[in-house]
């Protein structure tokens, strides 16, 4: 079955000056605000929640459950801070929308700031992303002078600003109490949770963050309705509702960024969308969902033979024709995370590869909690000594036992996004690292390439 080419998110991609207001309201650009404008806040809530719109930044959570958990305070304004960082590496999916249809971005925030009761809506976008930067600026100033932003949202008794606010390139910005900290002025470390940013957040007021792609999914819940919306998803059944951008890259003949139904598998990702693994080569390993989450291979279902388990109607397939969902991704021992998949062909050392991501966490490690500063260096340190052939068996236990280490013992999960996808490429390719022991492995670009 070829894959569903839905054309709702992207439906502007490719046309000309799609990033122009002009562009966007001929393609009937921002009714769904003009009947948002007429609808109660409780309602377009209501719609979030019907679209099982689950959050497209990473963690998978329900979008309208989290904005049910704002707490407004009197006195106190709400904020809604949107995360466009986009600082996990092999994800590009933001970068598209923002250059590409960046209105549909803002008529989102105003969608969502009308739900919510927010006049200020603050758009962190990571700063090497220049062009996403300009076009998102121009995009607000553009809807200021038609009047969908200002003192009165289209002559509504409703006020509304955005502010576009570019990050300094640090990926712990990403996390959305150092992107708070970060929009405040302050040094870009995660804060303590509790409380949540919904009940203390940016200056100290009740914020929604949410990922871009997230609210730029907004109008076209409201235009379609909720229920419609998650319809047309593979996984509606399981509360994982709607379209999504794909991302792939790495080992295939056609990386980019796809839209398709929630619960396309990565077969259909890398062989459909991808094209296939380059020079007709075999996969080797897919790490299913940006850097952080665990790689996966081709390898059998075995463990859901229960009725009742959650992927029994998988048990036997390969874990690359699995849907991709947050739960069925979870089910599997990895994570969706933000649905952009790194693809690596039978070339690739993954020692070479656990070295090359193990140095960028140990880069961008804020150093605040000792587990993760300490911890992704030392992965980051062992892994070169696997790489370059000075390792020893001991080496090979300390890493294990490093990366254990960190897990669930740090303030924010950037220390588990990278214990996780280390501790998942031992487990699948631990033979590899007992391989390297005293050989050097041959250099970035693959064993045969
Ligand atoms: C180290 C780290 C980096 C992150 N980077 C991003 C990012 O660049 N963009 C993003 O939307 N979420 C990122 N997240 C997840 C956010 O903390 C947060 O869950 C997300 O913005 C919530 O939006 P959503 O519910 O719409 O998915 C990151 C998390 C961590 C731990």
């Amino acid at each position: 079955m070829p894959v569903e080419n839905p054309r709702i998110l992207t439906k502007n991609y490719g046309t000309p000056q799609s990033w122009t207001i002009d562009a966007y309201e001929r393609s009937g650009g921002y009714s769904a605000l003009r009947k948002a404008l007429t609808m109660e806040p409780a309602k377009l809530v209501e719609e979030v929640k019907a679209a099982n719109l689950r959050g497209r930044g990473g963690a998978g959570f329900p979008a309208g459950m989290k904005w049910g958990f704002l707490k407004p305070v009197p006195g106190k304004p709400n904020y809604i801070a949107v995360n466009a960082d986009e600082g996990e590496p092999g994800t590009i999916k933001d970068r598209t929308l923002m250059e590409l249809d960046p209105h549909r971005c803002v008529e989102g925030f105003i969608i969502a700031a009308l739900a919510l009761d927010v006049h200020s809506v603050y758009c962190y976008i990571r700063g090497e992303l220049v062009l996403a930067i300009r076009r998102m600026e121009e995009a607000v100033r553009e809807a200021r002078r038609k009047g969908y932003l200002g003192d009165k949202v289209l002559g509504k008794d409703f006020k509304l600003d955005i502010v576009i606010h570019a990050g300094a390139g640090a990926y712990i910005c990403g996390e959305e109490t150092s992107l708070l900290n970060s929009l405040e002025g302050l040094r870009g470390e995660p804060r303590l949770k509790p409380p949540f940013p919904a009940v203390v957040g940016a200056f100290g007021a009740p914020t929604i963050v949410n990922n871009l792609e997230t609210l730029a999914t907004v109008p076209t819940i409201i235009e379609m309705g909720g229920d419609n919306f998650s319809k047309l998803s593979r996984l509606h059944d399981m509360k994982d509702g709607g379209v999504r951008l794909y991302g792939v890259s790495g080992h295939v003949n056609r990386p980019g960024v796809y839209e398709a139904p929630v619960g396309i598998t990565l077969r259909e990702l890398i062989e459909d969308l991808g094209g296939g693994v380059r020079k007709g080569r075999k996969l080797k390993a897919v790490i299913p969902g940006g850097s952080s989450t665990p790689v996966l291979r081709e390898q059998d279902l075995v463990n859901a033979p229960d009725p009742k388990h959650p992927l029994h109607r998988w048990h036997g397939k390969s874990h690359l024709d699995v849907p991709m969902g947050v739960d069925t991704m979870r089910g599997l021992g990895t994570m969706l995370g933000t649905c952009c998949a790194i693809v690596m062909d039978d070339t690739t050392s993954m020692v070479r590869a656990a070295e090359n991501l193990m140095l960028f966490y140990a880069h961008e490690s804020c150093g605040q909690c000792t587990p993760c500063r300490e911890g992704c260096a030392w992965m980051a340190r062992l892994c070169t000594k696997f790489a370059n052939g000075t390792a020893t068996r001991q080496d090979l236990d300390t890493l294990l036992d490093v990366a254990n280490n960190i897990m669930g013992n740090t303030i924010c999960a950037l220390g588990d996004g990278a214990a996780m996808p280390m501790l998942g490429i031992l487990k699948l390719f631990r033979h590899e690292f007992e391989a390297a022991i005293g050989h050097e492995q041959p250099s970035w670009g693959g064993v045969n390439a």
